[in-house]
């Protein structure tokens, strides 16, 4: 009943290894280079490996207007974030009549080549409108489009180099290895779980509901670049090895790190995360409350609604959402106003400001928010950061 297929129908693999790496490493390095920031750096390796299927490269501008406009790839595929390689004017100009371009990382080193086959002018204030729906400096999303070049460059791309993770190595599984995971487990329906924050008992509640109605769990933090503001990747991966090895049997559960960055872009960033969480092998994916959301740019269930716009069958991935949800000191456990009927005065909530908050003044964050040794893991980084 529900398919495991990747977006498109076939899982993209654009990496290069053995003799003809050798090669074309050889060819890269006479190749003009760009160098590339985080955020696209990220975005060559999950083309690379498929995280983006049916992408094989950076898009070129009918795929850029259609994804823009209408939230489809020119080929009606829904797709709702553009994925592009912006460089200065001056950059764009010196690769005029390169047929070829090496992709590097911040130590110049090559990663990627991409067959150059557009250069394109884009109007970023039309792009942060329609996908982020602001042109607010404040928004982390704008910021990024006003830290890039006019000017996109598009093609396939064929990836030399993986980034070297260091410890995250081993918990970072490509979407070719959890869908063989999922398939050796026998998991007909997988449920995948995105965040960017350490785990608290809103997500714990919201996971342990959704894997009650489902085969298997993928925890999937984003591990990619997220604002300053937002804890650190290492802190919130001690986080999440505290709940699959303390609490969620191994059987059921895959804790994998997705190498993305955010783009703050609520509800189309919840599609987008829904898709590429399809390409991994899941078949139903969590939306919560403002989800992919940052400050009061999105509503709380916006996200929600947008799974609604598309056809379930040509999204193939299939949302499992959750209402606000909370402890209460009443019920004396987690719910939503769907399952609980006490007051806002028996409900406890904090937001990410204020947990951030606590931890910065050393406060102790209460057991019904998270659990202590989670909640231990957190104060002691913060107490580091502060020495
Ligand atoms: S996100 O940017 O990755 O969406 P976060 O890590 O806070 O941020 O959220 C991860 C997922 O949990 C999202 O689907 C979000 O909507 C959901 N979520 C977080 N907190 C709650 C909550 N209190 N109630 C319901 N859903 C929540």
């Amino acid at each position: 009943m529900f398919s495991n297929r990747p977006h498109g129908g076939k899982l993209i693999n654009r990496v290069v290894d053995g003799p003809a790496r050798d090669e074309l490493l050889a060819r890269a390095e006479k190749l003009p280079r760009v160098q590339l920031n985080a955020r696209q750096l990220s975005d060559v390796e999950l083309i690379g490996i498929g995280s983006f299927s049916p992408l094989d490269g950076f898009m070129g501008k009918r795929d850029y207007d259609s994804v823009v406009n209408d939230e489809r790839l020119a080929n009606r595929l829904p797709w709702t974030i553009p994925i592009t390689l912006a460089v200065e004017e001056a950059q764009a100009k010196n690769l005029f009549g390169a047929q070829e371009v090496a992709l590097a990382d911040g130590n110049n080193q090559i990663m990627a080549v991409m067959q150059l086959e557009e250069v394109f002018r884009y109007d970023r204030d039309l792009e942060a409108q329609k996908v982020l729906l602001t042109t607010s400096d404040t928004h982390p999303g704008v910021q990024y489009l006003k830290s890039v070049g006019d000017y996109c460059l598009a093609g396939p791309i064929q990836v030399l180099r993986r980034k070297d993770r260091g410890e995250f190595g081993k918990y970072t599984l490509d979407p070719k290895e959890t869908r063989y995971l999922f398939e050796h487990r026998g998991f007909k329906t997988v449920v995948a779980f995105q965040t960017r924050n350490p785990v608290h008992r809103a997500h714990e509640y919201i996971l342990r509901c959704a894997l009650e109605t489902v085969d298997g769990l993928l925890l999937h933090p984003l591990m990619g670049e997220t604002r300053e503001e937002d804890v650190p990747a290492e802190v919130r991966l001690q986080c999440y090895l505290v709940l699959v090895n303390g609490y969620y049997p191994s059987n059921r559960t895959v804790l994998s790190l997705y190498p993305a960055a955010m783009r703050y872009a609520g509800p189309r960033e919840a599609i987008f995360h829904a898709i590429a969480r399809k390409n991994y092998g899941a078949t139903h994916f969590i939306v919560g409350r403002d989800h992919a959301g940052v400050g009061n740019f999105y509503g709380p269930f916006d996200a929600q609604k947008k799974f609604f716009q598309f056809d379930a069958e040509e999204l193939g991935i299939t949302p499992i959402c959750f209402d606000a949800t909370f402890f209460c000191t009443k019920c004396g456990q987690m719910g939503s106003a769907k399952t609980c009927k006490h007051g806002a005065e028996d409900r406890l909530t904090l937001s990410g400001t204020k947990v951030r908050e606590m931890l910065r003044n050393g406060d102790k964050l209460p057991t019904e928010f998270t659990r202590p040794e989670i909640a231990e893991v957190l104060r002691e980084a913060y107490r580091k950061q502060n020495q």
